[in-house]
């Protein structure tokens, strides 16, 4: 008979110690414990470089990232590619499979491909500094990946031509939105699907009805929607598949539902390669990340429960309208993802255009 205290014991260790497909429970990491200046200078002599890929829309929209660290440690390079986390991932899978990784780090909307990589062992253990701040629903507990930052949807509005802001989603269905929104494909972002689809759970499949029959431009893209609102001339006035952050500035405002509707949130998730060929430069880069400096410079929601969220706001778990842990999942079912892409497909069509990356919207 095993004794209870073998019990105990075996219990503990399965709960402090990782398990590695390929080198069984050996993989237990500690947190980062060298100084940041340490991890500095061992990622300078490593080369200085460090390739990332971003999920994203625009080719630009992680330029302050880029700048921020470059800014901070002189000498090092941020190679940073922005593309739709969809196809980042399937190009990440190939360089997995072939043997030939080469980027270090990656940073993506497609949460369900981190449970899978870390199974595969195709991911790199590492708890940057800063890591047992991380809101524990945001970091895998063995440090294969965690959450970088919260991303997330709101109804942004052009002030010069809205004077009373959409705040609950039949709001986008008053009269003067008519031929004025415009909304990115659902068939073609997850998280947008998301969105479409605690809406219609709440406010049933009529409000998609009255919705396509306010006419909404479909785009490619959530930069796309809040590019064209502001510089449209009041051509597209409204959209609430798009972030400007959670501070607007002119012309934009911005609003959440609370009341009955419900907004998509989530810890946008990084994770860095086993096969890097720059590990410290993915480590610098991860606990820079984590920094009270860059989480708040990010103007959204921190991953870190010892930060404050931007003034005004609650920190993302007193959100009124929002479950951040709701949306990984959303994307761990593929099956009802893809059944719900076809659905919009055949009502809306297949999305139209050039990449978000190519169209100069
Ligand atoms: C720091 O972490 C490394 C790697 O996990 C470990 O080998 C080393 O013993 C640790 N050093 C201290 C002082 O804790
Ligand atoms: C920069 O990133 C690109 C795209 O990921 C990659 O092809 C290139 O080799 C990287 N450059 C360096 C210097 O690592
Ligand atoms: C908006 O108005 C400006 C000034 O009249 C004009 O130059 C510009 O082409 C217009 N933009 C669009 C998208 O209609
Ligand atoms: C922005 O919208 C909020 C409601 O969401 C409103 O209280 C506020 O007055 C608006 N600000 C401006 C400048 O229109």
């Amino acid at each position: 008979m095993v004794s209870s205290k073998l019990l105990c014991v075996l219990a503990s260790a399965a709960a402090t110690s990782a398990f590695d497909p390929q080198l069984g429970f050996n993989s237990y990491v500690e947190v980062e414990n060298r100084t940041i200046d340490e991890i500095y200078q061992a990622a300078l002599k490593e080369g200085g470089t460090v390739t990332m890929w971003h999920g994203g829309d625009e080719k630009d929209q992680q330029n302050s990232l880029k700048e921020a660290f470059e800014k901070k440690f002189p000498g090092m390079t941020l190679n940073i590619t922005v593309d739709l986390s969809k196809y980042h991932d399937i190009n990440i899978d190939r360089q997995i499979a072939t043997g030939d990784v080469y980027v270090d780090s990656v940073a993506l909307q497609t949460l369900h491909d981190y449970p899978r990589w870390k199974s595969q062992g195709a991911l790199l253990p590492y708890k940057p500094l800063g890591w047992e701040s991380i809101y524990k629903d945001f970091r895998d507990a063995d440090g294969y990946y965690n959450g970088f930052y919260v991303f997330n949807w709101a109804n942004v509005w052009n002030t010069n031509y809205v004077t009373d802001g959409p705040k609950e989603f039949d709001d986008y269905l008053r009269p003067e939105f008519k031929n004025k929104l415009v909304l990115t494909y659902p068939n073609d972002d997850d998280a947008v699907l998301f969105a479409f689809d605690l809406i219609m759970k709440q406010q049933g499949y009529e409000w998609f009805e009255k919705l396509l029959a306010q006419k909404p431009r479909w785009v490619r893209g959530t930069g796309t929607p809040s590019t064209l609102v502001a510089s449209s001339n009041g051509s597209y006035v409204a959209s609430f598949t798009t972030s400007i952050g959670l501070t607007p500035s002119s012309p934009f405002n911005l609003s959440f539902p609370s009341t009955s509707g419900n907004f998509v949130s989530w810890p946008q998730t990084g994770a860095i390669l086993k096969d890097a060929p720059h590990p410290e430069g993915a480590k610098l880069l991860h606990s820079f990340v984590l920094t009270e400096e860059y989480q708040t410079a990010t103007g959204g929601w921190p991953v870190r429960s010892d930060i404050d969220p931007p003034s005004g706001y609650p920190s993302i778990w007193e959100m009124p309208g929002t479950d951040v842990t709701k949306f990984s999942q959303f994307m761990a079912d593929r099956a009802a993802v893809e059944r719900l892409r076809f659905f919009f497909e055949d009502r809306i069509g297949s999305a139209q255009g050039l990449s978000p990356l190519e169209d100069n919207i």
